[in-house]
């Protein structure tokens, strides 16, 4: 069974969280639409809806985080579930327990939901496979693959300052797009809600393969790649994934490829700009655009919360058919 229909239930619901392929446009908008509604509840006195209480959730993460773990973490706190979560370099992998092993300890321990961050593409995937049936599993980002509740948050931002019509937006993915899980889950988000133009902006050593493929438009230019933009996203410079050389310096990166005031002149004059984090400024950008008037990347952290609410209470969901 592939990642995609592994993640759907028969009535096409989510059941597990793993990629944004194989979603469709109505899903992808429900999920939308749920963290809307989510949004009010950060914002009351009391954080919190009961729609997870009693459930349990492992924050299970094999690789370093701060936005994506701690957002979880709070998502799952403002639904009232108890969390745990769990640094691997401190649990049992490191003595040597399998994957597997650690999984059936965690579900002896009735654990209801799984939130997976691996190194290795198909991480989450795997451990979707062999959890017991009334178990949910997201993932957090695995490797390079996909790092589907990130694409999620960027589209709902995208959505909250664009408005809901994509079919005119010009969106250009700016940096290392050949490591990055994150670009290749925000195309796929961004085909599925029609985006009028997708590009890539990188160096030809930082683009996959076959990326035309994907739906996006490829230039290895900054001034052609962003002229008109109306969202410009960047993408850190994964050196932890590179082998060899890809690059001169960053210094040379940045001459080229670096945003800078000056540089977005060639952009639409209202144009939203976006990072996931976390930024090397002077390397994807001057921190004059990162603080900027239209920079929306703050605001992308926050919006996590609610879009990470609302892909957990739906992939929950399952759960009551299970118990039915
Ligand atoms: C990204 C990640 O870990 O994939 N960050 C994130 O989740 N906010 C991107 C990155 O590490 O550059």
């Amino acid at each position: 069974m592939n990642t995609a229909s592994l993640q759907l239930d028969t009535h096409g619901r989510l059941r597990h969280f793993l990629c944004i392929k194989g979603l469709n446009y109505q899903l992808l908008t429900e999920i939308l639409d749920t963290a809307e509604s989510f949004t009010g509840v950060t914002e009351q006195t009391v954080k919190k809806v009961p729609l997870l209480r009693g459930k349990t959730i492992v924050n299970l993460f094999f690789e370093a985080s701060t936005r994506t773990r701690t957002t979880f973490e709070l998502a799952a706190k403002r639904l009232s579930a108890d969390v745990l979560n769990i640094n691997i370099t401190q649990s049992s992998a490191v003595k040597g327990e399998t994957l597997l092993d650690t999984l059936r300890n965690l579900e002896a321990m009735h654990v209801d939901m799984f939130v997976v961050r691996h190194v290795d593409s198909g991480a989450a995937h795997f451990i979707a496979k062999h959890v017991a049936p009334h178990v949910s599993v997201i993932n957090a980002g695995d490797g390079r693959h996909a790092h589907p509740t990130q694409a999620l948050l960027d589209m709902f931002t995208i959505r909250r300052v664009k408005g809901p019509d994509f079919g005119r937006l010009r969106v250009a993915i700016v940096g290392d797009i050949l490591h990055s899980r994150v670009a290749r889950s925000q195309i796929y988000a961004l085909n599925l809600l029609n985006t009028g133009d997708i590009r890539i902006v990188a160096p030809k050593t930082l683009v996959p393969a076959h990326a035309e493929s994907l739906g996006a438009h490829v230039y290895h230019d900054l001034d052609a790649g962003i002229e008109g933009a109306d969202v410009i996203i960047m993408l850190r410079l994964q050196r932890e994934r590179m082998q060899g050389a890809l690059l001169p310096s960053e210094h040379e990166y940045y001459e080229l490829f670096g945003v800078t005031e000056e540089k977005l002149a060639a952009a639409n004059p209202d144009v939203t700009i976006m990072h996931p984090g976390p930024i090397n400024r002077g390397v994807e950008m001057d921190s004059e655009v990162a603080d900027g008037p239209r920079s929306v990347i703050l605001e992308q952290v926050t919006h996590g919360i609610a879009v990470r609410m609302a892909v957990m209470s739906m992939a929950m969901h399952h759960r009551k058919e299970v118990e039915e």
